[in-house]
């Protein structure tokens, strides 16, 4: 029998990580440069460049986020940089070592590959065969939590929530909303704006603070940092605004959980309810789970919790979903 390689592979609108059934396992900022001028070229000695290598030239790269939201699917340069970003995470796993490559795919919600077209077409040639899965529910079957959760995977670009009981979800069964880490660090970059007149400050710089220090309860704690007021150095505190920023997710979130539960099998709600599971690096803010139980209190007893190593997981649940689906869940693609 020709030797496969199982790859599970979750595509993210901030970074995509990868994992192989030998034990492999990468994340690469979803970051495509490529130089701007042959002077460029020249200086970088390479056509193109990913994850932090990209963001450390970006000036003198034009820059691709083939998975951000906004980002139309059918832009050649874009699907060109997914393509050539794809392949590049594929590679760090030494597919040329088997005969066939078969991979679980998660990718952003968002992203509307109408038919999947352009994630075959992205994906053509570096695997061969390929199934496509939800963040939540590869989440979901990596942690043995399939039957009887909720799982919410708080990402970069959306938050998707699925009810699972046991079996594929269905569209009923799964909600996508817009406000997720991206979101919060929009919040984020407005409320310094408006405590800090004229400050210069911009989504990434933001992101990095956020994800020092996020967190939602408690008193306010000071956070130091150094910014530009109309080009003029200026040390403030933003530790208030953090907690107040992602605050902001909370019952966004809330609500959403909320609508999942209302809409399943009432008999299930109960156990629904008490399984509650967060994921992503959103999962990652400090006291985001008892600030969601507390948020959907009324609805009755509830239990929230947040995965380990959430950054990982749903590459990992892929992988592990790979290995176990029968050849007829996959879809050829070459
Ligand atoms: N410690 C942290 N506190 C708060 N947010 C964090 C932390 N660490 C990471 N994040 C945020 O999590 C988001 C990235 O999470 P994740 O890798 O799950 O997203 P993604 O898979 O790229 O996006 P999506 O699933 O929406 O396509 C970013 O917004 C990042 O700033
Ligand atoms: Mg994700």
């Amino acid at each position: 029998m020709a030797e496969r390689l199982y790859v599970g592979i979750d595509l993210g609108t901030y970074q995509s990580t990868i994992a192989s059934s030998t034990g492999s396992l990468e994340t690469i900022e979803t970051v495509v440069g490529r130089p701007k001028d042959p002077v460029a070229r020249n200086f970088l000695g390479r056509d193109v460049l990913f994850g932090a290598d990209a963001l450390k030239n970006k000036l003198a790269c034009n820059i691709y986020r083939p998975m951000a939201a906004g980002v139309t699917q059918d832009d050649e340069a874009n699907l060109a940089a997914a393509k050539a970003f794809v392949t590049h995470l594929v590679e760090t796993v030494d597919p040329e070592e088997y005969d066939e490559v078969f991979g679980v795919i998660c990718s952003p919600s968002h992203v509307s590959f109408t038919d999947k077209s352009n994630l075959v077409a992205t994906l053509r040639g570096q695997v061969n065969a390929i199934m496509v899965v939800t963040e939540p529910f590869a989440t979901a079957f990596g942690i043995g939590e399939i039957s009887g959760s909720i799982v919410v995977d708080i990402g970069a670009g959306t938050t998707d929530i699925a009810r699972l009981y046991g079996t594929f979800p269905s569209e009923e069964d799964q909600l996508t909303i817009t406000e997720a880490g991206d979101w919060i660090d929009g919040q984020l970059v407005e409320l310094i704006r408006k405590k800090y007149t004229g400050a210069q400050v911009t989504k990434d710089m933001v992101r990095k603070w956020k994800e020092e220090f996020s967190y939602v309860s408690g008193d306010d704690r000071e956070q130091m940092v150094e910014l530009s007021v109309e080009g003029k150095k200026q040390v403030v505190d933003i530790g208030d605004l953090v907690k107040d920023a992602c605050g902001l997710i909370i019952n966004k979130v809330g609500a959403a959980v909320k609508s999942i539960v209302a809409s399943a099998d009432p008999e299930y709600q109960p156990i629904l309810r008490n399984n509650i599971i967060l994921s992503g690096g959103g999962s990652l803010i400090e006291g985001v789970a008892d600030a969601v139980a507390h948020e959907i209190a009324d609805i009755g007893d509830v239990t929230v919790t947040c995965v380990d190593d959430p950054i990982e997981k749903v590459a990992t649940g892929a992988m592990a979903l790979a290995q176990e689906m029968p050849d007829e869940q996959y879809t050829a693609i070459n």
